[in-house]
């Protein structure tokens, strides 16, 4: 089977389409020929050796796949042969609170992730997909989507509320979708106009340009009457945390998701502790959180916003694409129909 292995150190020149054995799924598990996978920003920090520089190698990448189960090994009642799967993030975090093994079961680092034709997963780390979703659409699900359902749903976002949500990228587009769905206003920021209006049109009620308005915060305060947004989806990191905090409101809601524009920051307790805030540390979710996601998907029919779809073959250059940040919303890879 063709597979994208990191093998001999990390870098997009490291990543190669190599032929591996397809596997026998052990007890436990289920073969899924993969159809789709997505990229994350997390795929190309596993991918530069940013993300975790003692990553045992070779390692196939990629966090999220979906595809069809082709065979099942022993002790298997999950799922069936011909179920359309997508594996959760998190292996081994099915419910509950969030744990070491939990933490150390995520697919495409440590573990060999969906880059492949076949992959063997056990079959408690599988969730059934909605026949109303493409393979493509459905792909861009196990870590963008269930991280926006996480920091909202779980994180107590209700009608009527405002949700800050910064940046066009996979966990921001789905955040805005999954808001607009629960009958939240939503701000949405970024570095583009045209970006701005796409997502304007999907339901966002302001848009805010983060370039050509750099102190973005105090205009949320303006378009709230003073208040403060009630949840913010933090995605910048160092260099939005201090103004994201500026920006919720006394009482509300930070959401710690990303560390784009990096991790080290100075925080304003006193701010934080007179406001009263819940800065959420989120890490994508379990797959109770991912089942619920896809039981509101299908009720809604939510559309994910696929920018762009590459063949396998062009890998790398999908993770170019991802690199160079003009993308809206999730970029899959077709692998198989
Ligand atoms: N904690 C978790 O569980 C979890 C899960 C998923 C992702 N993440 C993290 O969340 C972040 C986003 O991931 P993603 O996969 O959605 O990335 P992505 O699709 O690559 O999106 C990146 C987008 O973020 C926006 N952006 C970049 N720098 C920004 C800044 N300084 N301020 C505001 N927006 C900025 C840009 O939007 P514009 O082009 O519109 O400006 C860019 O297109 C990454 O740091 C990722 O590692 C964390």
């Amino acid at each position: 089977m063709r597979v994208f292995e990191l093998r001999d150190g990390f870098g997009l020149d490291r990543l190669r389409r190599v032929e591996r054995p397809e596997p026998t799924p052990g007890p436990g598990q289920a073969l899924v020929r993969v159809h789709a996978c997505s990229l994350n920003y997390r795929d190309q920090m596993v991918v530069r050796g940013e993300y975790n520089p003692r990553q045992p190698l070779p390692l196939v990448p990629l966090s999220d796949g979906v595809g069809k189960v082709v065979e099942l090994g022993a002790g298997v009642d999950r799922v069936q042969v011909g179920d359309r799967v997508a594996g959760i993030f998190a292996q081994r975090w099915l419910g509950g609170s969030l744990d070491a093994i939990g933490r150390a079961s995520t697919l495409g680092s440590p573990l060999d992730g969906m880059l492949t034709e076949y992959a063997a997963l056990g079959a408690e780390g599988l969730v059934r997909i909605p026949e109303y979703l493409t393979d493509e659409q459905a792909a861009c699900l196990p870590c963008a989507a269930v991280t926006a359902w996480n920091a909202l749903m779980e994180g107590g976002a209700r009608t009527g509320e405002t949700i800050l949500v910064q940046g066009t990228g996979g966990v921001s587009i789905f955040a805005l979708q999954l808001a607009v769905c629960a009958g939240c206003r939503v701000i949405i920021t970024s570095s583009s106009d045209s970006k701005l209006q796409r997502a304007l049109d999907l339901g966002a009620a302001e848009g805010i340009h983060y370039r050509d308005t750099p102190r973005w915060d105090k205009r949320v305060l303006e378009l709230t009457a003073g208040r403060g947004a009630d949840h913010v989806v933090e995605v910048g990191g160092a260099k939005t945390i201090t103004q994201s905090l500026a920006a919720v409101r006394i009482g509300g809601a930070v959401h710690v998701i990303g560390v784009l524009s990096g991790a080290a920051a100075e925080l304003p307790l006193t701010s934080i502790l007179m406001k009263g805030l819940r800065l959420r540390g989120i890490f994508v979710g379990s797959r109770e959180m991912f089942e619920s996601l896809l039981r509101s998907l299908d009720v809604h029919r939510l559309q994910p916003v696929v920018d762009r779809v590459f063949d396998f073959e062009d890998t790398p250059a999908a993770f170019e694409y991802l690199q160079a940040g003009g993308h809206f919303g999730k970029i899959a890879i077709r692998i198989a129909s």
